[in-house]
């Protein structure tokens, strides 16, 4: 048995990232929703999500690289597994063989893979418009009218779906999603091509456009599964309601008082105004809690406590009451019990947005997996 030691771990609430998707999918008529489990599943483990979401009928995946995309289909015998990013024109038959779909960037790239394909299968491509966002895709109705030639004279190639993605969509300014809108529809009438999914929106605009008619039928959503709206802007416009999924727990592993004018930390930033009471908590840096986190109060049995002195590579510090014993479980971020920390306010603290605090969790912390608040022994 694999031994947990430390009680550092993120819990991963997985039936709440499915009713998440509920919540989202309910909210919508007429569109499919790929779930966005890239990056590991913005650092929750994409294995372990994925398994959860498929065994609950989910069917549609979206994920940034092929490696991930083979990770997924060892266990899901059907659905569509789309790579958002740009893959090697040279792997393009593990894609096939793997019944994979994969964005076509650019002219050349579609150019290079029709040289690299050997096999009899075919592939499922989704021509990605660049519309605003200047990151990859077809920029013009040339590129366009190449890539539909190229399409049309190769009998392997299906064109399965058409897509862009939105630059700006979780601010309160909708003026640049309406130039993308219209980039992207000037892009498509010049493929005319039929394609089975045209997909633009990621959660902030399914969440802002949710009542707009037009001919999308599936969404890319991400951040809002794991429980956090893109912006507070999103937040105003939607009822779309959302539960936590991740929380990042601790717990003392040391306590002691120190005197008047003590210093605590690496560089000596911290010094003591009284006799203070300062516990040790095993995480650090090499987890995923940056420097920038000194300051940020965590709760201890409902107290909050400040993170003083510099944060260390796998472990920090925090100045607390005389009530924290050894043991005691500590929350970075999200619920445990009656505590509960925005990921927000976290992420304000770090100047950065929870995608970042989510992916950036290391890979030392041990993510567990829970159903009704049950933890699963083993999800596979
Ligand atoms: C191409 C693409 N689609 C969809 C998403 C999902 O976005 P969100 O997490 O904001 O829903 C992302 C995330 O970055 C993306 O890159």
């Amino acid at each position: 048995m694999m031994i947990q030691d430390r009680g550092t771990f993120l819990k991963v609430n997985l039936d709440n990232i499915l009713q998440n998707y509920n919540n989202i999918k309910n909210s919508l008529s007429n569109k499919e929703v790929m779930v966005v489990i890239k990056a590991d599943a913005y650092g929750l483990g994409a294995t372990s999500v994925g398994k959860y979401l498929y065994d609950n009928g989910v069917r549609h995946y979206g994920v940034a690289t092929l490696e991930e995309a083979l990770e997924l289909r060892k266990f899901m015998n059907d659905g569509l597994i789309l790579v958002l990013g740009v893959i090697n024109p040279k792997n393009v038959d593990v894609a096939i063989a793997n019944n994979i779909s994969l964005c076509c960037p650019s002219v050349n790239w579609l150019k290079e893979v029709t040289n690299h394909i050997t096999t009899q299968g075919e592939l499922k491509i989704h021509v990605k418009f660049d519309s605003g966002m200047a990151r990859i895709g077809l920029t013009n109705e040339e590129e366009v009218l190449e890539v539909k030639e190229l399409i049309s004279n190769n009998k392997n190639i299906e064109l399965e779906g058409i897509f862009t993605h939105f630059a700006n969509a979780d601010s309160s300014d909708t003026n640049y999603d309406n130039f993308q809108k219209e980039k992207f529809t000037k892009l498509k009438a010049a493929l005319d091509l039929e394609a089975k999914y045209i997909h633009q929106e990621n959660t902030a605009a399914t969440m802002r456009y949710v009542n707009e008619k037009t001919d999308l039928n599936l969404v890319r959503v991400g951040i809002s599964l794991y429980g956090t709206y893109p912006s507070e802007a999103i937040k105003k416009v939607t009822n779309v309601r959302l539960e936590n999924v991740s929380s990042l727990i601790t717990e003392v592993v040391h306590v002691k008082k120190i005197a008047e004018h003590e210093k605590v930390g690496y560089g000596c930033t911290y010094e003591s105004t009284e006799e203070e009471y300062i516990a040790t908590l095993p995480i650090g840096y090499r987890d995923g809690i940056l420097r920038k986190a000194q300051g940020w109060n965590v709760l201890v049995n409902g107290e909050l406590c400040e993170i003083v002195g510099r944060v260390c590579m796998d472990q920090l510090m925090i100045r607390c009451s005389s009530n924290i014993k050894v043991g005691d479980k500590v929350l970075i971020y999200g619920q445990l019990g009656n505590d509960s920390l925005l990921v927000n306010d976290y992420a304000n603290h770090l100047e950065t947005i929870p995608y970042e605090v989510y992916c950036i969790l290391g890979s030392r912390v041990p993510r567990r997996y829970y159903v009704n608040e049950k933890e699963l022994e083993n999800i596979f």
